[in-house]
C-alpha cells in the first residue's frame, strides 16, 4: 500500500501515561513525516473519558499504568468512542499486552525503546484503520440492506437455532423484535415436525435446499405457509457452522392454489355426473356418483336424494352415502326424508332450506328430534327443479354445525341442477318408479345379455365374462361350494364388473396407464355395484362378488380393504380367476401376458393378494399351456 504525506492533516493525539517522555517523541515523529498534531496527556480514569468525549484522531496508551491501564483504557474507549484508533504502547516487544490489546481491537502496537521511525509507523498504523473503518461502514451497508429487505433472512446454527435475524423474519414467526427471536429453535416453529427434520438433513446432505415449502407456527399459534432457500456455510473442517436462509411468506399464494384447486375439483366433479348421467343405464348408478361428489366436493357427513310422486305427494329416498347410508328398509329404498317436515319446506317452497345448527335454529324445530337421532347438527335441504317442477329433494347432513359460504352454496345448486337433469330424463325416471319385483324379472331374464352387454362397453373379447364366469365356477367346485352357493356365486361372477357402467368411457377405455384421479375413479366400480345391486332381493346374495372381488388377502385391496376370511369366499375365490383372465387377455394399455409368467404372477401373490389356499387349489386347475 502506498503512504501519502499527511501534509499538514491536523491530528489531535490523546495520551495516556504517567509521563511524557515517550509521547513527546511520538508526537514529535509525526510531526516530522507531516501531521499538524494537537496532543494532551492524561492518567485519570475520569480525564480520560473527558478527553474522549472531545473526539481525538488517535488514543496513545501506555500498557501498564497504576491508576488506567492498557486494557481498560480499551475497553473505555469501545464503549465511548468505537471509532478512534487505539495504539497501545509497550516496554519491550513480546509482553502479554501486545497479545491482549490486538486481540481486542488496538490497531497496533509500538515499543518504547522500538523503532526511530515511529512517525511513519503511526501513519501506517492510521492508514490500516482507516481501511478497516471503510470494511466496517460497508458491512454496515450490507446490515443495513439485511435489515430493511422485505424478505425474511437467517442464521442459525446447526442444530437449528436462530442467532441472526431480519425484521421481516420477526414479523413474519410473530416476534417484536431480533432479541426475543434469538436463540428460537426453527425446527420447533415447523408446523410438521418430521419436515422440520427432513428440511435439516437434506441442508446436511445437499448444502442447500431451494424453495422449501412447509407450514410455520407463528409465536401466537398461528400456522402460515413458508418458502425457505438455505445453505450450509462449512467451516475449514468441513462442518456445518451454521444455516443462512431466506424465507417468505406464501400463505396468500398457498390460499389462492388451494381455492383454484377446489374450483378445478369441482368442475372435474361436475363433469364425472354428466358423464356418468350420459354413460349409465340405470339413474340410480348416477345418483350414486352424484352423492360421491356431494360428500367429497361438499365435505359432507352424509346425503340423500329424495323423489317427489306427485300423485302421492311424497318424497321417497332413491339413494343416500354416508349418515344415512344405513336407512333404507331391506327390500329397496322405502325410506322417507331425514327430517321430513324441512325437505317438504324446500320442496314446497322450491328454495334451500338451511339449518347451520340444528341445537339452536329455531327452524330445526319441527325436526330437531329425527335430526339428533342420525347424528345430524347442520342440514341442507335443496330442492331438485327440473322445467318449474319439483322433482326431488336432496338432503345434506353435516355431524357438525357448519355455516356454509357463497361457493359452497353455489356448488350445491350446480350439483342440484345435475341431479334434477337425471331424474327428469323420462327413460331414467320409468327405471327408478319401476318396482322391484318387475327389475328381478328384468335382471332374471337378461342378467347374461347385459353381461353381453358390459363385455362390450369394456371393449372385452367376446364372451370373455362367460369364459371367466365357467372358469370361476369350475375353481369354485374344486373349493367346495355346492347348490344354492352356486348359483348365487355364478350370478355374482357375471355382473361382476357391472359397476363399470358408472365409470366413463374417457377412463374405461383409456389407451394408456391410469392416473392417480382416474385409478381413484376407477376403484368405485366395486361400490357402484354394490349401489345397484342392493335394491334387488334376488342379485342380493350375488353381491359378495361384485362389491369384494378387488379386496385383497393382507388387506390392501377395495373398496373396504378387507382383510383374510374378512372377504367372503365367493369373492376370494373369483378374484383369482379375474386377475388370471385379465392377464391373459389383451387390454387398450398393454399386450396379454404368457401363460407361465401369469402362473407365477399368481403364485407369487399367495398369501398377499389371494387366498393362499384357494391359490394352491386354482394354481392345480388352470391350464399349463393355452
Ligand atoms: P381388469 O382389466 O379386468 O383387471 C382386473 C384385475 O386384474 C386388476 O384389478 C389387477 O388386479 C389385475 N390386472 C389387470 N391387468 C394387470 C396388469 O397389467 N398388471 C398387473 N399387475 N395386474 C393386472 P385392478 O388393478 O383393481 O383394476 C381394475 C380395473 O381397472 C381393470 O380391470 C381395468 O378395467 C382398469 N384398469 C386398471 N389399471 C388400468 C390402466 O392402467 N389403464 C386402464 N385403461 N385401465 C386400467
Ligand atoms: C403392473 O403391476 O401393473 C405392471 C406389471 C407388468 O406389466 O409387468
Ligand atoms: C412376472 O414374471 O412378471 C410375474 C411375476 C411377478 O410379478 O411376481
Ligand atoms: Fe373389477
Ligand atoms: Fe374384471
Amino acid at each position: 500500500m502506498e503512504m501519502h504525506p499527511p501534509n499538514g492533516v491536523r491530528l489531535r493525539v490523546l495520551v495516556v501515561d504517567d509521563e511524557p517522555t515517550y509521547a513527546e517523541l511520538v508526537v514529535a515523529e509525526l510531526r516530522h513525516v507531516g501531521f499538524a498534531v494537537e496532543w494532551e496527556i492524561v492518567e485519570s480514569e475520569e480525564a480520560y473519558l473527558d478527553a474522549l468525549a472531545r473526539s481525538p484522531d488517535l488514543v496513545l496508551s501506555d500498557y501498564a499504568l497504576p491508576r488506567l491501564g492498557g486494557e481498560r483504557a480499551l475497553e473505555l474507549l469501545r464503549q465511548h468512542g468505537p471509532e478512534i484508533p487505539f495504539i497501545a504502547v509497550t516496554g519491550t516487544i513480546g509482553e502479554d499486552a501486545t497479545v491482549t490489546l490486538m486481540s481486542g481491537g488496538a490497531v497496533d502496537y509500538l515499543t518504547k525503546d522500538g523503532p526511530a521511525d515511529l512517525g511513519p509507523s503511526v501513519a501506517r498504523c492510521l492508514t490500516v484503520w482507516q481501511l478497516r473503518r471503510e470494511q466496517r461502514e460497508s458491512k454496515k451497508e450490507y446490515r443495513d440492506l439485511f435489515e430493511q429487505v422485505p424478505i425474511g433472512l437467517y442464521r442459525a446454527t446447526p442444530d437449528g437455532r436462530i442467532v441472526d435475524a431480519n425484521a421481516a423474519l420477526c414479523e413474519m414467526l410473530g416476534y417484536p423484535d431480533r432479541e426475543s427471536i434469538l436463540g428460537v429453535n426453527a425446527g420447533d416453529r415447523y408446523a410438521d415436525s418430521a419436515d422440520g427434520a427432513r428440511w435439516l438433513a437434506q441442508i446436511e446432505l445437499a448444502g442447500v435446499v431451494l424453495g422449501h415449502e412447509t407450514r410455520m407456527t407463528r409465536r401466537d399459534g398461528a400456522v402460515i405457509w413458508t418458502r425457505d432457500t438455505a445453505r450450509a456455510v462449512r467451516g475449514d473442517d468441513g462442518a456445518t457452522a451454521y444455516y443462512d436462509g431466506a424465507m417468505e411468506d406464501i400463505t396468500p399464494r398457498k390460499e389462492a392454489e388451494a381455492a383454484l384447486q377446489r374450483q378445478l375439483s369441482r368442475l372435474a366433479s361436475l363433469r364425472t355426473v354428466d358423464l356418468a348421467i350420459t354413460g349409465s343405464l340405470d339413474a340410480r348408478v348416477t345418483l350414486s356418483v352424484l352423492l360421491d361428489q356431494v360428500t367429497m366436493q361438499l365435505g359432507a357427513d352424509g346425503a340423500d336424494i329424495l323423489l317427489f310422486e306427485p300423485e302421492s305427494a311424497t318424497l321417497t329416498r332413491t339413494a343416500a352415502r354416508g349418515l344415512v347410508a344405513g336407512g333404507h328398509s331391506a327390500n329397496g329404498w322405502t325410506a322417507g326424508p331425514v327430517a321430513p317436515g324441512l325437505a317438504a319446506r324446500a320442496a314446497a317452497g322450491s328454495r334451500l332450506v338451511t339449518i347451520g345448527d340444528v341445537a339452536t335454529d329455531p327452524d330445526a324445530r319441527i325436526d330437531q328430534a329425527a335430526l339428533q337421532a342420525y347424528g345430524v347438527a347442520a342440514y341442507f335441504a335443496m330442492p331438485l327443479l327440473a322445467k318449474g317442477q319439483v322433482k326431488g329433494v336432496l338432503e345434506v347432513l353435516h355431524r357438525r354445525p357448519f355455516l356454509p359460504d357463497e361457493e359452497w352454496r353455489e356448488f350445491l345448486e350446480a350439483l342440484a341442477a345435475q341431479a334434477a337433469i337425471a331424474i327428469d330424463n323420462a327413460v331414467l325416471f320409468g327405471d327408478l318408479q319401476r318396482s322391484n319385483a318387475e327389475l328381478v324379472r328384468a335382471y332374471d331374464t337378461t342378467l347374461e345379455g347385459w353381461a353381453r352387454a358390459l363385455d362390450l362397453r369394456d371393449k372385452e373379447t367376446e364372451g370373455h365374462t362367460q369364459r371367466v364366469t365357467e372358469l370361476a365356477v369350475r375353481l369354485a367346485r374344486a373349493v367346495g361350494l355346492a347348490g344354492a352357493e352356486l348359483v348365487h356365486f355364478r350370478r355374482g361372477a357375471l355382473l361382476h364388473d357391472v359397476g363399470k357402467i358408472g365409470i366413463p368411457d374417457a377412463i374405461l377405455s383409456k389407451q394408456g396407464r391410469l392416473s392417480e384421479e382416474e385409478r381413484a375413479v376407477m376403484r368405485l366400480h366395486p361400490k357402484y355395484a354394490d349401489d345397484l345391486l342392493a335394491p334387488i332381493e334376488y342379485l342380493r346374495p350375488a353381491r359378495a362378488i361384485p362389491y369384494c372381488h378387488h379386496e385383497k388377502w393382507d388387506g390392501t385391496g377395495y373398496p373396504r380393504g378387507l382383510r383374510g376370511e374378512e372377504i367372503p369366499l365367493a369373492a376370494r375365490i373369483f378374484a383369482i380367476v379375474d386377475v388370471w383372465d385379465a392377464l391373459l387377455s389383451d387390454r387398450p394399455y398393454r399386450r396379454r401376458w404368457p401363460i407361465e409368467r401369469v402362473r407365477r404372477y399368481i403364485a407369487a401373490r399367495a398369501g398377499s393378494h389371494f387366498d393362499p389356499a384357494i391359490a394352491d387349489v386354482a394354481l392345480r386347475l388352470l391350464p399349463h399351456d393355452a
